[in-house]
């Protein structure tokens, strides 16, 4: 599909798959909301979890949003167009409740994939996009990814060749003045932002209401489960009756027997190949995959965070489990 076709898709009304640096989105005009809603409908995706809108990093976001903090703009010069989303207080009146989820708060991202900014470029508009997945799944990084997913559909989907990052943006709160939280980690991680705008990062219990941290998303068919002990793992591995797919850091010697995927030691590496290894595991006879965690270290907990997400952290067993359990 051409950036015309798209483009026409677009203005008229019609969702249509875009290609970004993270994962691929579903997007439809952010002002036309009969195309808003079909994007919820063709996700099956619940009305109250809000959309983030999409823009080209040298739009004027004043007719969207109240207020930009200092170190909001920072971070925007230094990340945009790239994987972070800033949260902001929004312009209700001038953005669809359809979007923010009647929030008073608005999520946006300048993507940094090409075919898209020169899609944003020449709309002239936002584009609301999730993930092109059901919702819940597994995000999609190539566009037959998207297919399989909408196969019975006529979506337009605009191929844009693999996400390079393969990973979902970071999200971060930024509608305080003095500082900002983190509500969803990505490839952009705690110690990059802190490196950009020093001392500003809060914790605290979110006051938004910010379903991405449903404490399940982004789920294989197959059970998943997540190991950080590799003894507990290998144990797993010998005693379940369900023939498993190993995805661990090990070398794949270790796991001989088992259909597997050995982890690259970079967390980029890892983050690229996550949901493409997820995928086919999925697709294999396996009965159910078997994942290594890399360690609780700032720059995995992008790929952690969605891990634990995906499936059970079985953090120590005993052989009684498997009668019981598995
Ligand atoms: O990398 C990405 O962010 C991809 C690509 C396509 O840009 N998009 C993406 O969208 O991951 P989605 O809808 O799958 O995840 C966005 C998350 C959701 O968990 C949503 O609840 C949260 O952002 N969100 C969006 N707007 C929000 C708001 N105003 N307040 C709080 N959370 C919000
Ligand atoms: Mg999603």
């Amino acid at each position: 599909m051409d950036l015309h076709a798209v483009l026409a898709a677009l203005r008229q009304g019609s969702p249509a798959a875009i290609p970004t640096e993270t994962v691929y989105g579903l997007a439809a005009n952010a002002e036309n909301e009969e195309a808003i809603r079909r994007v919820y409908t063709l996700k099956n995706r619940p009305l109250t979890h809000p959309l983030i809108m999409h823009i080209a990093p040298e739009w004027d976001l004043s007719p969207w949003v109240t207020a930009v903090p200092g170190y909001a703009r920072k971070l925007m010069n230094a990340f945009w167009p790239g994987p972070l989303t800033l949260i902001l207080p929004c312009r209700t009146d001038k953005v669809s409740p359809l979007i923010t989820a009647g929030q008073s708060s608005l999520a946006l991202r300048a993507p940094a994939h090409p075919l898209t900014l020169q899609l944003l470029r020449s709309l002239g508009a936002p584009l609301v996009a999730p993930s092109a997945n059901p919702f819940g799944k597994i995000s999609p990084t190539t566009a037959s990814h998207v297919q399989e997913a909408f196969n019975a559909t006529d979506l337009l989907i605009f191929d844009g060749g693999r996400c390079r990052l393969g990973i979902e943006s970071t999200i971060i709160n930024a509608t305080h003045p003095e500082g900002y939280q983190i509500l969803r980690h990505g490839s952009i991680d705690a110690d990059t932002l802190r490196a950009t705008v020093p001392d500003c990062e809060y914790h605290a219990q979110t006051t938004l209401s910010a379903p991405g941290m449903l404490p399940q998303h982004y789920q294989p068919s197959k059970p998943l489960y997540c190991f950080s002990d590799l003894q507990a793992m290998t144990l797993f591995c010998k005693e379940t009756t369900r023939q498993p797919f190993v995805l661990s850091f090990e070398k794949k010697a270790r796991f001989p027997e088992y259909p597997g995927y050995q982890c690259p030691a970079s967390p980029a590496e890892l983050a690229f190949n996550l949901y493409y290894q997820l995928r086919k595991a999925d697709a294999s006879d396996a009965q159910c995959l078997v994942m290594e965690l890399p360690a609780d270290l700032p720059v995995w907990q992008g790929i952690r965070e969605r891990l634990l997400k995906a499936g059970q952290w079985l953090s120590s067993l005993n052989l009684q489990d498997f009668t019981q359990r598995f």
